[in-house]
């Protein structure tokens, strides 16, 4: 089909978009479709199998990624008005070979491997989910597994495995291996809430077989009753008329995709999907009424790492120090979403790919939505003349299920120029079997709260660094923390004792732009230097943190040494294509010697230059009995908001399309 009969179709046609993605040309930074992670399999399988045996595992597939092409290549060729011959597809592959880390760069055009590299230092990439699947099925044809299930009195049939990695604490030398640990359904389809404590096996991943088995304490498993969270258990119905979800879902998705360049209201934006981070938001700019333009914003946005550190000294927990997306992948763990309960019914969903232990391609349907949001709220207001502006925003959501917990993310894109970004908490708890059944027993460090009988909720945080490439205006941006600070009064001028002013503190070096925040009042602002409004302010973009949540922790233990990002709560570093992974490319195990924290100590000059903005977004849960047997939704957000960046309030003449 000719472009120019796509576009005509497309303008005819908007309830025919979806119809049309599929046969739209690829843009650079678009996900790896089905057919180029299927070319990645044969092309390495090729390359690698022609030098040795590939029977019995000795290659597999741990991430397959786009490596896009670096960004100013990127901006060059969008910014042509007839795009030239486009850069080539690659993609970024991490493989395990002959049991060794490999980092292969597949170049999909020229249909060849263009680098093999043997990381030979310390971790291990993301498990894939054939390993997992095996590894958890290994107790079952395991002797001494069957005498401990035995011994607790349980039926074997009922019991059903999970594998967590490791953490690493101090140990010289390391192999790939998971620790599996298994909790009993009979009765229940919560099986997280019954943990069968006590009970370790250590599984080598790379021979896929048991290296290491414990049995060290009976505790009793809690009891199936009050944990299962489905529909249909005993309801009292209120008086009020009960919550609709259809009645209150309307409409048409009422914004533009081509290909995936999503335009709605004055937003522009692309959106893919990452194995390892999820959604990512890339090249998102806001059109400017007044200088009849769009204008840059971020280059690229997404979830770099989760850390997700359990507080319990316990021999079964100490080690649950997991990184969530290097360490399972946060986008391989995206649920699929379902219609009308996890997006309203004027969402588009689009599906996401990833590449299965042998580089097969494999779908995830529904991995992202994408929806047009009215909740009610008023984006401004005044009385006089009765003017009123509805919120209506564009929100691109995904869900990803780690285990026991489920994390909702949603890109919120407002039309004053702000990006709100939530997640919500959800899903199950990780409990810890117990012999309690009422605090007044306790008498002993539990590292938790009492939530059921016979369960402790463990205290734990969630830390989310989120990779923020602002490009405010173009890419040279410079980062200012303003203070507001206390200032007494000059002699006599006012009857005032004390007043507070705005310093500004514009960071040179990497190290200044070391952020702890909290207690202090002031503003953190990513400003372009080169360009002012006609008033004379430089334009820029705030972020505005949520609740602060910081590590609490001193930085003499091996957990903390190993996240690094969560040392402050804002970083801010040159633009540099590698440095993808606040948490490094190999979490699994790793030493903390490649982290956001090490890159950092390089000290780059950050003064009107190309910076990204590394924000931690931290949560520390103390569980309640009301975690219990599912967990309500907890909101935790941030938002990067337009400071000085327009000449006034941006939506004034704005209308929405539709
Ligand atoms: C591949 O697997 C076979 C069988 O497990 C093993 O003997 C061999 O050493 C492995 N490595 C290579 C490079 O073939
Ligand atoms: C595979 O591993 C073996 C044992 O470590 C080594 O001798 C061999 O050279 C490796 N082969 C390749 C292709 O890396
Ligand atoms: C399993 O469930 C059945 C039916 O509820 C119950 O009779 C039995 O005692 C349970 N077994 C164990 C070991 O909890
Ligand atoms: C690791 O090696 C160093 C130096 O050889 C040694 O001092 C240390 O005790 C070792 N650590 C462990 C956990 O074995
Ligand atoms: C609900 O309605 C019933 C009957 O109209 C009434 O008896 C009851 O008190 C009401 N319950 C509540 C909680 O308002
Ligand atoms: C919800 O509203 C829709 C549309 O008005 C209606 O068809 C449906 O029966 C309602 N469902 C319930 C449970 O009341
Ligand atoms: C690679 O190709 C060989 C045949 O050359 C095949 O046996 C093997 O299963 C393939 N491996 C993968 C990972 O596709
Ligand atoms: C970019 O980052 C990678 C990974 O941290 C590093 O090896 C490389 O030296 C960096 N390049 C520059 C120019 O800083």
């Amino acid at each position: 089909m000719p472009s120019s009969l796509k576009f005509s179709l497309f303008f005819q046609c908007i309830f025919c978009i979806i119809s049309l993605i599929s046969t739209k040309s690829i843009h650079l930074l678009d996900s790896l479709t089905p057919s180029e992670l299927k070319q990645v399999k044969t092309i390495v399988n090729q390359s690698i199998c022609s030098t040795i045996s590939c029977h019995n595992d000795n290659l597999s597939f741990h991430y397959v990624g786009l490596n896009e092409p670096n960004k100013e290549t990127v901006v060059s060729w969008l910014s042509k008005q007839k795009p030239t011959k486009s850069p080539p597809r690659q993609a970024f592959v991490l493989a395990r070979i002959n049991q060794s880390n490999h980092e292969i760069i597949v170049d999909l055009t020229d249909s060849k491997v263009i680098s093999n590299k043997v990381n030979d230092g310390h971790g291990y990439p993301l498990l894939n989910l054939e390993e997992k699947d095996a590894a958890v099925l290994l107790p079952f044809s395991y002797a001494p597994f069957f005498a401990s299930i035995k011994k607790r009195g349980l039926n074997l049939k009922e019991v059903v495995c999970q594998c967590f990695t490791i953490g690493w604490f101090g140990a010289n030398k390391t192999r790939r291996v998971v620790k599996v640990m298994c909790y009993y359904l009979n009765g229940t389809v919560s099986l997280y809430m019954r943990p069968i404590e006590g009970i370790t096996v250590t599984v080598d991943l790379d021979e896929m077989k048991i290296v290491g088995y414990l049995d060290r304490v009976v505790v009793p498993v809690p009891k199936a009753e009050g944990t299962d969270y489905r529909e249909g258990k005993p309801e009292k119905p209120l008086n009020s008329s009960s919550v609709n979800s259809t009645r209150m879902m309307h409409g048409s998705p009422n914004f533009d995709m081509d290909g995936n360049v999503i335009r709605w209201a004055n937003w522009k934006f692309h959106v893919a999907f990452d194995m390892r981070v999820g959604p990512v938001i890339s090249l998102a700019s806001i059109y400017d009424l007044e200088k009849d333009e769009y204008r840059r914003v971020l280059y690229r946005g997404y979830i770099s790492e989760l850390f997700v550190p359990y507080m319990d000294l316990t021999e079964e927990w100490y080690f649950k120090t997991y990184f969530d997306a290097g360490d399972f992948g946060f986008g391989l763990s995206a649920s699929s979403l379902v219609p009308l309960k996890d997006c309203p019914k004027n969402a588009v969903f689009l599906d996401g790919y990833y590449s299965t232990k042998d580089g097969t391609p494999a779908k995830i349907a529904n991995a992202l939505c994408i929806f047009e949001k009215n909740a009610g709220d008023v984006l401004w207001r005044h009385t006089e003349f009765s003017e009123i502006r509805p919120d209506v925003s564009l929100v691109v959501r995904m869900v990803s299920t780690i285990g026991n917990y489920d994390y909702m993310v949603d890109w919120e894109f407002k039309q004053t120029g702000s990006i709100k970004v939530n997640i919500g908490l959800t899903g199950l708890l990780a409990v810890r079997a117990t012999k309690y059944t009422h605090k007044s027993q306790i008498k002993e460090e539990v590292y938790g709260t009492l939530i059921a009988e016979n369960t402790l909720g463990a205290h734990h945080d969630h830390f989310l660094n989120f990779h923020l490439d602002l490009d405010v205006d173009g890419h040279d941006n410079s980062f200012v923390e303003s203070k507001l600070q206390a200032k007494s009064t000059p002699d006599k001028r006012s009857p005032r004792k004390n007043y507070w002013t705005v310093v500004p503190k514009t960071a040179k070096t990497e190290s200044d732009a070391r952020i702890h925040l909290g207690s202090k009042a002031a503003q953190y602002l990513v400003v372009n230097p080169n360009k002012k409004t006609k008033i004379g302010n430089e334009v820029g973009y705030q972020l505005l943190p949520g609740i602060v949540a910081s590590n609490i922790l001193p930085y003499n233990d091996y957990p903390e040494k190993r996240c690094g990002f969560n040392k402050y709560n804002v970083w801010v570093t040159r633009y540099n294509k590698s440095e993808k992974w606040a948490g490094g490319v190999y979490t699994d195990q790793s030493r903390g010697n490649d982290n956001l924290a090490i890159w950092s100590l390089r000290n780059r000059e950050i003064e009107n230059k190309d910076v990204v903005v590394w924000y931690t977004l931290g949560f520390h849960h103390v569980p309640s009995q009301e975690d219990f047997p599912i967990m309500p939704t907890a909101n935790v957000g941030f938002e990067i908001k337009p400071t000085n960046f327009f000449e006034h309030n941006p939506t004034l003449g704005l209308k929405l399309h539709g």
